[in-house]
């Protein structure tokens, strides 16, 4: 049974999609172990809760230093076992630190079809914001691993969606979520945890 450590900042609808998924079988051989979010306000933290999930809230606020605050999400994730980190929204940058100790066991999903619209800058609704600025007609959310870079990592799964007339960000962020987030993150944990995700030479192959 792999043990999932997921990271959040906010509203955590991607935490509920991995939930309700581990619950409807959609996920098999893994359980959420522990929810991290590095800011107290999160929903997320609510969610983890109704499903008595372990959940904590490790804020930079709270650590003289980011190498404290750091170390402090780092013995986190290794005291309760965690077998592969989910960052569901998390948007605060993984140190080298954490990279190094989870190599290819650190898992990213990002609302564009990465390699647009990603990078340092691009999270949440300015993805979005970028993505209505350039005009383009289709964008979508991309599962990676999480490498030494920002948004740098192998690929695991993409999925499209229109853009649509009129939509606003607050619009274009929903139906990303609805029709692509909430679907390829869970399924590319279950893949993961059924051990049918391989990188070779950076790049995923995935047997099915
Ligand atoms: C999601 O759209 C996720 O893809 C994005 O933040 C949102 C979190 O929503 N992540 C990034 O932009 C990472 N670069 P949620 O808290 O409802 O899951």
């Amino acid at each position: 049974m792999l043990k999932l450590g997921v990271l959040v900042s906010g509203g955590g609808t991607n935490l509920q999609a991995i939930l309700d998924a581990v619950e409807s079988g959609r996920i098999t051989n893994a359980e959420v172990s522990l929810v991290i979010s590095n800011n107290a306000g999160a929903y997320a933290l609510e969610r983890a809760h109704m499903h008595e999930i372990p959940a904590v809230c490790i804020s930079p606020k709270s650590y003289e230093s980011r190498d404290e605050f750091h170390k402090a999400l780092l013995s986190e994730l290794q005291n309760h076992q965690i077998d592969l980190v989910v960052l569901a929204g998390f948007l605060v940058a993984v140190p080298p630190m954490i990279v190094g100790a989870y190599p290819n066991r650190i898992i990213n999903i990002h609302p564009s079809l990465i390699p647009s619209f990603c990078g340092t800058g691009f999270y949440g609704l300015r993805v979005h914001e970028g993505v209505l600025d350039r005009g383009v007609k289709v964008t979508g959310a991309t599962v990676h691993f999480v490498d030494a870079g920002t948004d740098t990592g192998p690929i695991i799964l993409q999925k499209a969606v229109e853009v649509q007339e009129g939509d606003t960000p607050e619009i274009l962020q929903r139906r990303v979520m609805e029709q692509a987030e909430w679907k390829i993150l869970p399924e590319a944990i279950d893949l993961i945890a059924n051990g049918k995700v391989m990188v070779e030479n950076g790049k995923v192959r995935i047997s099915r």
